[in-house]
């Protein structure tokens, strides 16, 4: 694949810097992909014509119901030297209603040879191939009756995928430089067509018995264990797997490869494994660890075993996503698996323990149970995300994941505050459609609407609903009710004699009411709180970025209140169900503050006095509310500042407490709402505001920063805070943080990198050091050499916020070309590029000039798209660029993606960012001047 970088105006702009037999494929203009997913609305327009020319008996993207699979007998032969693969299925049938055709799914793969086993014996079948909605029609010249057992033979063959899905090729190069080829699969959603001829939908649970041919060099894994080693004519090796229990075909998987793995078994005796390639073996006993206490874990939680006979995990070279739950066998990127305990940071240890413990969860939520179609998606991504959080908190306290989950539920109302947004439970039918629900609603809301209704519930009733849940459906398929109907036969919430206050009534609590509104509308409430003496009147509308008032009419949601106030720290509750009520205390208060510990999806606004109140109690004594409860404020306040609900100084004057500030997500939360504001101006010309606007963050956390040692000591929140405030620091030229930095770079440039630096700064002592051609030269050789995937992730990220625009662009193209920097990596390294103010030009030009090359790797819809379409844009805040982004996504089709939704978000975002600045540009002046009067008069 060849992606061409063309720089505005100069298209040869790196010319120079590239060697000869590279640039010649550079300046070649590559066509538009033809292999791009077509977006289709479920039903073909006119009557479906197959290949052949005869008319093809389907018109419908979901294949009827008539038949379904019992059992595939697979076989496969990949080819790690054509790269290519040949195959076998034969998959047994039930059928349901009588019928002489068979639908089922196949993508760009030759057929041949297709056979009907029948009772009576065995007949061809006639083909025919409709590859707009990849399916294939078999067709008998007699019926199939129902209740009578069929098989169907098909051999089929196809080349080894040049993407990321399906079977694919992967490749990595060994310390010695040699090249070595291996093939593994990623099948969801819609892939498993790709490798096999099968029904691939959810639904179509089936058993599969599975055959890999080999060479006696590689190995080959699969979600179930080997039984047996064939030797074939020829010195080829037929390995043969268990046959698995029933499962969708999205969850099959087999990988081909030269790995070595570890081995521990879980106290339940089940075997796990951890895979690699032969020089990083190494890195794997933390993920082996974790595994397995892990999987312990959620045997106990769920008090259902582990169904397989073993879990192996298996970290790939290439891969699109973070990671991937088949069952038995699940699948990682290296950076997600991969831990060096001498060179991986608090937050590699985070990340890897909460992406095992996320798919290991869908061993469960997922494997076990899955939704019956894509619609619920998040019945098991919300439900992992959310299982990250729980499993964490038991098993690693250590971790302090609690810390962090609250940035869950602000990621998801960014997206569902727009107007583009859709509800958790979302009708899709095309495969573009369905990737795109790989989304922050149906992951991050979908885990953020979880963990309020366990917190209203109560965890031990939330716990046992969902035990029963799993039980009654285990290897069935679900909808979303499935899930509340369980939850509501638990729950003793608001029964008579219950302790918690509901809504008055002593109405058996109806847990899908609730829920229903916050998955079927998209969006979420803001809650208007004023309080008047003893009273607070409440009324609920939703939180909209839009000038269009009218959009967010017609909205009402149940809403499970959580509230504390000045004279009592004890959690009151209330379920508001209407657009306004009121709640009455037993005493006048000084403050309120709702949403305790953001434990709910919703936003509050606390009118009339109610900011001011707020404002006084974190200048005076902001330890009086959690770490949470105070990033939860300072998100609600700026937050509102973009709806004109509070003006802009209130916000400011928040902001100011923010110097006496330690916790996490406080800190985390202050940087997320002030930074946006200058890296908004850095895209603009307005260079006086931004360095005021800059001078006051740093101002703010001065204090902060200069009580952070240059170590890795302290507990996983205090390291990942360090880690943020020393690269922030030296990104905003702090000077004291600058001359540490660049005094650790040399000496350990000096060292030839041998030197042992503290994890925690290596990003910001890498930065600095890529300030200089030189510096960043010394880090590039360090990279490509490097077999650390932490390591050489921060190199990277390092390598890409360098002013130094030459390398900017030499970093687009080497990922660009996959040879030193991997292709799976280029959507991060453009969106590291796209934030650089050096950089953000090229990045725009690069998605734009390569888009077609794009989405033919990264497939329609997917998030690796979107994230980048929306994060290379989302800090334009001009009617110029405004334009310039419409006239290029205005300019695609729907082939080419014009339907896909991150575009309109993309617009929504942008045209908010316009409306801030508009709204607020002379006030943040004002207020900064003001600021800088009052400090320089304090100062004389
Ligand atoms: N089932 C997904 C993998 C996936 C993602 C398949 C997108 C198809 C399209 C997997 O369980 C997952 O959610 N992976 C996450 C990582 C996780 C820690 C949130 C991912 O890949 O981002
Ligand atoms: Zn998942």
């Amino acid at each position: 694949m060849i992606f061409v970088l063309q720089v505005r105006g100069s298209p040869a702009l790196i010319v120079t810097m590239l060697v000869a037999p590279v640039l010649l494929l550079l300046l070649v203009p590559f066509p538009p992909s033809s292999g791009a997913q077509l977006p289709n609305q479920g039903q073909a327009k006119d009557l479906p014509i197959a290949t052949n020319g005869q008319p093809f008996p389907w018109d419908r993207m979901r294949l009827p119901k008539t038949i379904s699979p019992l059992h595939y007998d697979l076989t496969i032969h990949p080819n790690l030297t054509t790269l290519d693969f040949t195959g076998v299925a034969r998959i047994e049938l039930d059928v349901h209603e009588d019928t002489s055709i068979i639908i089922l799914h196949a993508k760009q793969m030759q057929i041949s040879n297709v056979l009907l086993l029948a009772p009576e014996g065995i007949r061809p079948l006639h083909v025919l191939e409709y590859p707009h909605f990849h399916q294939l029609a078999l067709l008998s010249d007699s019926v199939l009756t129902k209740g009578r057992k069929y098989e169907v033979q098909l051999e089929f063959a196809a080349n080894l995928s040049d993407s990321y899905h399906g079977f694919y090729k992967s490749s990595y190069r060994t310390s010695s430089g040699e090249v070595r080829v291996m093939a593994s699969t990623q099948f969801e959603a819609t892939f498993a067509r790709a490798a096999f001829p099968c029904f691939d939908e959810p639904a179509f649970k089936a058993n599969f018995t599975i055959r890999i041919i080999r060479e006696p060099r590689h190995i080959a894994i699969s979600n179930m264990p080997k039984v047996k080693t064939v030797e074939l004519p020829g010195g080829l090796l037929e390995d043969h797997f268990d046959t698995t229990i029933k499962m969708s075909t999205y969850l099959v998987a087999y990988i081909v490869s030269d790995f070595l793995s570890v081995i521990d078994k879980t106290t339940h005796s089940i075997p796990i494994s951890v895979y690699a390639v032969p020089e990083k073996i190494n890195q794997t006993a933390y993920a082996l660890d974790a595994a397995v206490k892990l999987l312990d874990f959620y045997d106990n939680y769920y008090d259902i075993p582990y169904q397989l006979p073993k879990h192996d995990l298996a970290a790939i070279p290439d891969f699109q996503a973070g990671a991937m739950e088949n069952w038995g066998l699940s699948t990682y990127r290296e950076t997600g698996l991969l831990f060096d305990p001498d060179r991986s940071s608090a937050s590699d240890k985070l990340g890897i323990t909460k992406v095992i413990a996320h798919e290991l969860a869908h061993q469960w939520f997922g494997n076990l149970v899955t939704m019956e179609w894509w619609n619920d998606l998040w019945l098991k991504e919300g439900f992992a995300k959310f299982m990250e959080y729980i499993s964490l908190d038991i098993s690693y306290p250590e971790l302090h994941v609690d810390d962090f989950f609250l940035g869950k539920c602000f990621d998801a109302m960014e997206v569902d505050s727009l107007s583009s947004s859709h509800p958790v439970s979302t009708p899709v039918e095309n495969p573009m459609q369905i990737q795109e629900m790989f989304d922050d609603v149906s992951y991050d809301k979908g885990a953020c609407i979880l963990n309020m209704l366990r917190d209203f519930l109560t965890p031990e009733a939330f716990e046992i609903g969902i035990i029963q849940y799993l039980k009654r459906y285990s290897y069935q398929n679900t909808v979303s009710s499935h899930l509340w109907e369980s939850l509501t036969n638990v729950s003793d919430v608001c029964k008579p004699g219950s302790t918690q206050h509901c809504d008055g009534s002593d109405d058996e609590l109806d847990v899908r009411a609730i829920m229903d509104t916050w998955t079927l509308q998209e969006g979420f409430p803001l809650v208007t709180v004023e309080v008047r003496g003893r009273e607070v009147r409440l009324s609920q509308e939703r939180y909209l970025k839009t000038d269009d008032p009218s959009l967010t009419e017609g909205f009402l949601w149940q809403i499970p209140l959580t509230y504390m106030t000045s004279t009592s720290n004890t959690i009151q509750r209330f379920l508001l169900k209407t657009k306004t009520d009121i709640l009455y205390l037993p005493e006048e208060v000084d403050w309120v503050k709702f949403n305790v510990d953001m434990s709910g999806y919703y936003m509050v606004h606390y009118a009339g006095e109610g900011w001011n109140s707020i404002i006084r109690l974190l200048q005076h004594n902001h330890t009086a509310l959690s770490g949470n409860d105070r990033a939860n404020l300072i998100h609600n306040v700026f937050q509102l500042v973009s709806i004109g609900k509070v003006r802009l100084d209130t916000a400011l004057e928040l902001s100011l407490y923010l110097s006496r500030e330690t916790e996490i997500m406080a800190v985390t939360q202050g940087f997320g709402e002030l930074v946006p504001l200058y890296k908004l101006m850095e895209k603009r010309d307005m260079a006086a505001l931004e360095n005021q606007m800059k001078g006051y963050i740093v101002d703010l956390f001065r204090g902060l920063i200069d009580r952070q040692e240059w170590t890795d000591s302290g507990s996983v929140s205090e390291r990942v805070l360090r880690s943020y405030l020393l690269l922030f620091a030296c990104v905003r030229n702090y000077a004291p943080c600058v001359t540490k930095a660049t005094q650790l770079f040399n000496k350990w440039k000096d060292s030839d990198g041998t030197l042992s630096l503290p994890v925690d700064i290596t990003m910001a002592v890498f930065v600095i050091g890529a300030r200089t051609p030189e510096g960043w030269d010394f880090l590039f050789e360090k990279y490509r050499h490097s077999m650390q995937m932490s390591v050489k992730s921060r190199m990277k990220t390092a390598m890409t916020v360098t002013s130094l625009q030459d390398k900017l662009t030499w970093c687009v193209h080497l990922a660009s070309y996959g040879e030193v920097m991997k292709t799976q990596d280029l959507p991060g390294v453009v969106v590291s590029v796209s934030k650089n103010p050096h950089g953000y030009k090229l990045a725009w030009d690069f998605l734009r000039a390569n888009w077609h090359t794009l989405i033919k790797k990264f497939d329609l819809g997917s998030s690796t798209i979107s994230h980048m379409v929306t994060q290379v844009t989302n800090q334009y805040s001009t009617r110029e660029m405004l334009d310039e982004v419409r006239s290029f996504f205005g300019s695609l089709t729907e082939e080419t993606g014009s339907e896909m939704r991150c575009i309109q978000q993309t617009y929504e975002t942008i045209e908010d960012n316009i409306r801030w600045m508009d709204t607020n540009l002379p006030l943040l002046q004002a207020w900064l001047n003001k600021r800088s009067h009052k400090v320089a008069h304090e100062d004389l």
